[in-house]
C-alpha cells in the first residue's frame, strides 16, 4: 500500500489545494493532508481551523473522502516517517513554487538520509488556478474582494471571521 502526505500550511485551503490533493489520491493508495507550520510565514488561522476547514472540503468530494487530514506537530520527515509516508507530494504553480519547493524537497531528503528516504513527487498545478494562493486570498479577503470562488465553500466565512478577530 502506498501512502503519500501532502503538506502545507492551508492557511486556508483552496481549490488549487484540492486540485493536487485529488491527484494525488489518484497515484497513492492513501493520502494524509499534512497541515504543517510554515516558519517564515504568519498564519492567519489556528492549526485546529485548518485542519477542520480541509477535511470539510475534502469529505465533500468523493475522490478525496477517504483522504485524513491531520496536524504535523513538528518535522515533515518525522511525520512522514510516523505515518509510513513514501512520497510528499507538492503541487507548483510555476517556476517561483519550484525556486522554493527545491530546497525543502532536497532538505527532507538530507533529513531522511538521501537515496533510501521519502520521494518529493512535484505535480504541475492546473494553470486555472495558477492565481490561487492562500496568500492572495487574504490578501483580497482583508481588502473586501471576493474570494468564494478560490476557496470551498465555508472558508470564505472563516478566513473573514479570523481577520475580524
Ligand atoms: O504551504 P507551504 O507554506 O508552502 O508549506 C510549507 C511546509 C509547511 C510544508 C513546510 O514549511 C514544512 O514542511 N514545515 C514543517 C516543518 C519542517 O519540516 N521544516 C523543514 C522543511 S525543509
Amino acid at each position: 500500500m502506498s501512502i503519500a502526505v501532502c503538506p502545507g500550511s492551508f492557511d486556508p485551503i483552496t481549490l488549487g489545494h484540492l486540485d493536487i490533493v485529488r491527484r494525488a489520491r489518484r497515484m497513492f493508495d492513501v493520502v494524509v493532508v499534512g497541515v504543517a507550520r510554515n516558519a517564515s510565514k504568519n498564519a492567519l488561522l489556528t492549526p485546529a481551523e485548518r485542519v477542520e476547514l480541509a477535511r470539510t472540503a475534502l469529505a465533500e468530494d468523493p475522490a478525496t473522502a477517504d483522504v485524513q487530514v491531520a496536524e504535523v506537530p513538528g518535522l515533515l520527515v518525522d511525520f512522514c516517517r510516523q505515518v509510513r509516508a513514501v512520497a510528499v507530494v507538492k503541487g507548483l504553480r510555476g517556476g517561483a513554487d519550484f525556486d522554493s519547493e527545491l530546497p525543502m524537497a532536497l532538505m527532507n531528503r538530507h533529513l531522511t538520509g538521501g537515496s533510501t528516504g521519502i520521494e518529493t513527487v512535484f505535480v504541475p498545478g492546473d494553470p486555472g488556478y495558477a492565481h490561487v494562493a492562500s496568500s492572495l486570498v487574504k490578501d483580497v479577503a482583508r481588502f473586501g474582494g471576493p474570494i468564494d470562488d478560490l476557496v470551498p465553500p465555508g472558508v470564505a466565512d472563516a478566513v473573514h471571521a479570523a481577520l475580524a478577530r
